[in-house]
């Protein structure tokens, strides 16, 4: 081993440990009531980081009682937090953003360690990016209006108010935890909620760390954290008789169970749920753009676990081979490795059930007669990644539209290729899912693009570029990708505020006066 890579190896080594400090400080904690306390609940699971399957700490397994005192919590704090005026609100949300800003770094190593994404081309942008949408929604505190409604009579009063409807439930996938719980408590808490969050199981540290930090500039009670599985915990969070609203990311499946769940007592729910998105190359696409653009559509420096992942890449055929070219030549420049070191672009995949599901999808491609592997599809077998969940980006043609791989979120990071020469044909097959979230499309020519914004069955529509959803651009999925907006001002008007709607007839004026 030469100087310099040992003494890399030592700074990676040196971050680990002061963010290990961290992660056992959080160790079997919950966040209720402003404090950071131990659950009550007496068992907890082991939080792995899946980059070399270590044990970085543990987190409690709550239940139905750990609820209830979250919830608590949540309801005492929320009589006082509606009358606090809008936009001190956003102040505290925006000092709360300025604090996080001076903790970032800490917070960027604990996200890389819980989730196994590269700390450089995912753990630090989603930590910027949380940020900021946090003091988005601080500043939009002051637009929580209502309006008024001409009477005709100067002697009636007709307007809609814009109130907080009480103590939000969110529960929060893996992929992306900080961004996502941001998304699900800065909107909720400006307007005048409060909120219990439930974390995933996979990734509860970085959201504990972060919101031990929010909770710093908010009233005790109004942010409360709990962790656990989801019939133990996050069913009955989301069933507790107070929880008046409930905001969720995760697969279609949950979805539709917490739906059920609280279909009952007749609570709103918005969902964020699963995609299996199209990017698709004309043949006029400029392939300075195209090329890098699928890439980057695919979210492979995520180990492709996005619900907007460009993950069936439609070519047409008179460009397929130049296309693929060009693709696979960038595919060999990505660098798997440690998601500590700055060095690497690609971490590992979050889970052991996660990393079973890459390697089932890729069994099936591999028993497919036609199916070709482009690049990657198989673990790497150097010595260190062989200590975590590594896979490479692969790319995957000669599998039918009806193929499994085709048709399901594999939330790996494996994209197939479909050539296509008819575009009514593409369109066709590109719509031909059941999810409907995201979709790019690269032309040179603006009429095509106008027609494929209109008849693509997506929320979230990109022509000649393919970037991350993003603070004060409304995101949402169509069909079965879910039910409303988030990241911005709709979402926080659309999903955390009730209104009344006030007709006042103030009576005859007193003549005597
Ligand atoms: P999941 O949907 O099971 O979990 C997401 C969250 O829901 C976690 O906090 C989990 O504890 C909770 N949960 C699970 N079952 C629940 C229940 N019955 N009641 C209440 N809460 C419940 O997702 P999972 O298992 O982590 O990943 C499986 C697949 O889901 C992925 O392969 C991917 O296809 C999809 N997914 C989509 C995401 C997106 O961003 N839209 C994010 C994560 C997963
Ligand atoms: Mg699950």
């Amino acid at each position: 081993m030469n100087d310099s890579h040992s003494n890399k190896q030592n700074t990676i080594e040196q971050v680990k440990s002061s963010a290990l400090e961290t992660t056992q400080r959080l160790s079997n904690q919950v966040l209720i009531s402003g404090k950071l306390t131990n659950a009550l609940s007496h068992q907890s699971f082991d939080v792995i980081h899946p980059g070399d399957l270590s044990v970085i700490g543990s987190a409690p397994m709550c239940t139905e009682a750990d609820v209830n005192a979250a919830v608590e919590s949540a309801e005492t704090a929320f009589h006082k937090w509606k009358k606090v005026p809008a936009r001190d609100r956003g102040r505290m949300l925006q000092k709360a953003a300025d604090y996080v800003e001076k903790n970032s770094v800490l917070l960027e190593q604990v996200l890389a360690l819980d989730t196994g994404n590269a700390i450089r081309t995912q753990a630090r942008p989603e930590t910027a990016s949380s940020i900021d949408l946090l003091r988005m929604f601080g500043g939009l505190a002051g637009e929580l209006k209502g309006e008024t409604v001409p009477s005709g009579n100067s002697q009636v009063l007709q307007y809609t108010t814009r109130d907080p409807i009480g103590v939000i439930a969110g529960i929060i996938p893996w992929n992306a935890p900080l961004f996502l719980f941001v998304a699900k408590i800065a909107p909720a808490i400006a307007a005048g909620n409060t909120v219990v969050i439930k974390t995933a199981e996979q990734a509860p540290l970085c959201v504990l760390l972060m919101a031990e930090m929010i909770n710093t500039e908010l009233p005790a009670g109004v942010l409360n954290i709990i962790s656990g599985f989801g019939e133990q915990c996050g069913k009955p969070l989301v069933q507790h008789p107070a929880i008046r609203k409930v905001t969720f990311t995760g697969s279609l499946e949950v979805g539709q169970a917490i739906s059920g769940y609280v279909a009952p007592k007749l609570c709103p729910v918005t969902l964020e749920l699963g995609g299996k998105n199209p990017s698709i190359v004309m043949a006029d696409a400029d392939l300075e753009l195209a090329v890098p653009g699928i890439i980057d559509g695919m979210r492979y420096t995520r180990q492709g676990q996005a619900c907007t992942a460009g993950s069936r890449v439609f070519i047409h055929e008179s460009i397929y081979d130049q296309v693929i070219d060009g693709v696979v030549k960038k595919l060999a420049e990505i660098k798997l490795g440690n998601p500590l070191d700055e060095q690497t672009d690609m971490g590992a995949i979050i889970s052991a059930e996660q990393f079973k599901r890459t390697l089932d999808y890729m069994e099936i491609a591999k028993k497919t007669p036609d199916a070709r592997i482009l690049f990657g599809g198989n673990c790497p077998t150097d010595a260190y990644l062989s200590r975590g969940y590594y896979y490479p980006p692969t790319l995957l043609d000669g599998l039918s539209l009806e193929s499994r791989l085709c048709q399901e979120e594999i939330f790996g990071p494996i994209a197939t290729v479909l050539p296509f020469s008819k575009f009514d044909e593409m369109i066709d097959a590109a719509n031909n899912t059941p999810y409907g979230l995201a979709a790019n499309l690269w032309t040179r020519d603006l009429s095509r693009a106008l027609e494929y914004i209109d008849r693509i069955e997506a929320g979230f529509v990109q022509v000649n570029q393919c970037v991350a959803p993003r603070s004060n651009v409304s995101y949402g999925g169509l069909k079965m990708s879910g039910l409303g907006k988030e990241y911005a001002l709709d979402s926080m008007l659309n999903h955390f505020t009730c209104s009344k709607t006030v007709l006042i007839n103030p009576g005859t004026p007193n003549q005597n006066l």
